[in-house]
């Protein structure tokens, strides 16, 4: 029997990251080749008219998975009823800029549509939120939607890990899907801390930590951090739009993996509410490794932590209080 379909809202579904995702959800990239999907695309007025010729596209697609498109300027429209929700809107951070800098910009947006979402939205609703700084609007987007679980809201840090995959695949020549359990602490800025200290890869002898393969641990104590640290302000240099299609990419892996499960024996990372585990900062929006099963994320606990894995996870996790604090003394 074929399955009812699931609403999925976009909102900033006229921007670029938009534009490559809702084809993405439209042919069962996040949800699988056998779910129907109904999408709601949110934008502003002044983006209304490329809103609906995006619509207009999605119609000419063609895609027989898509059921339905609600495209509009009204937030309670495109919350109501809505199972998981993409937030993608807001103003990307442009060259010279750090993600602190859009904060103002951003955390206001998320305060509003805090509301809108827990009033609106199906019971159960499982939220991603993208937009910058994603930690943080995530963590304000929990603060006023108290009747969310703080469980179904997470914010995007799987992009961060899949370039740290493709790095590890680049400089060992192997497939990426060969490469796995690599880890994004933290926040998903340049204090991150993309940990290979438990990342293997499937060699035709077995499974071989990344670290006896790569066997230059000051390339990856260093340059490979820096490199998927920056990844971010690079695409921005090279671009001069801030990434999108990688974006898209990972927001489906994030979903998909929460909603169908994770591969045993393999871990991914999210920003998820921090409960303080490994003694990191509890009360902010935190990028663990994760398992995922029934829908639910777990933290992957008991890895072993050293000296400079621990001196980084407290920066990123000192940044996030710090962004706390901005976000709120921007809402005051
Ligand atoms: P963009 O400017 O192309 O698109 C953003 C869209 O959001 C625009 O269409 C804009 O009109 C809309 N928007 C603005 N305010 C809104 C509101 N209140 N409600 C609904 N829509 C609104 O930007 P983009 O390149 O698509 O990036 C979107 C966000 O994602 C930025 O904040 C960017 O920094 C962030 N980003 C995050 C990651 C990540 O890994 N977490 C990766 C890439 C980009
Ligand atoms: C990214 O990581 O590509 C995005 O968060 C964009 C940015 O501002 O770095």
């Amino acid at each position: 029997m074929a399955k009812e379909p699931v609403r999925v809202l976009v909102t900033g579904a006229a921007g670029q990251i938009g534009y490559a995702l809702v084809p993405m959800i439209a042919r069962g990239v996040m949800l699988g080749p056998d779910q129907p999907v109904i999408l709601h695309m949110l934008d502003i007025p002044p983006a209304a008219e490329a809103l609906n010729g995006v619509k207009m596209e999605l119609v000419d697609a063609a895609s027989p998975l898509l059921k339905g498109v609600v495209a509009t300027t009204d937030v309670v429209e495109a919350c109501t009823g809505v199972n998981i929700a993409v937030m993608v809107g807001g103003f990307p951070r442009k060259e010279g800029m750090e993600r602190k800098d859009v904060m103002s910009k951003n955390v206001s947006i998320y305060k509003s549509q805090a509301s809108a979402l827990e009033q609106h939205a199906a019971p159960n609703c499982k939220v991603l939120v993208v937009a910058n700084p994603a930690n943080t609007n995530a963590l304000i987007l929990k603060e006023f939607a108290p009747s969310i679980p703080a469980k179904n809201i997470t914010a995007l840090t799987r992009l961060d890990h899949n370039r740290a995959l493709g790095q590890i695949s680049e400089r060992l020549n192997v497939q990426v899907c060969d490469v796995k359990n690599v880890i994004i602490w933290g926040n998903h800025s340049s204090t991150q801390y993309p940990d290979v200290n438990h990342a293997t890869v499937k060699t035709p002898s077995g499974e071989k930590p990344v670290r006896e393969l790569v066997k230059d641990d000051a390339w990856l104590n260093g340059e490979f951090i820096t490199t998927v640290q920056q990844r971010g302000a690079a695409i921005i240099k090279a671009r001069k739009l801030s990434s999108a299609l990688s974006a898209a990419s990972s927001a489906c892996d994030h979903i998909r993996d929460w909603v169908l499960g994770t591969p045993e024996g393999t871990w991914v990372s999210m920003g998820v509410y921090s409960d303080g585990s490994y003694n990191v900062p509890a009360g902010v929006i935190y990028s663990f490794p994760v398992t995922c099963k029934n829908g639910e994320w777990t933290i992957v606990q008991g890895l072993a932590i050293d000296d400079l894995s621990r001196k980084k996870l407290d920066i990123t996790g000192a940044e996030l209080c710090e962004e706390k604090e901005l976000a709120y003394s921007c809402l005051s």
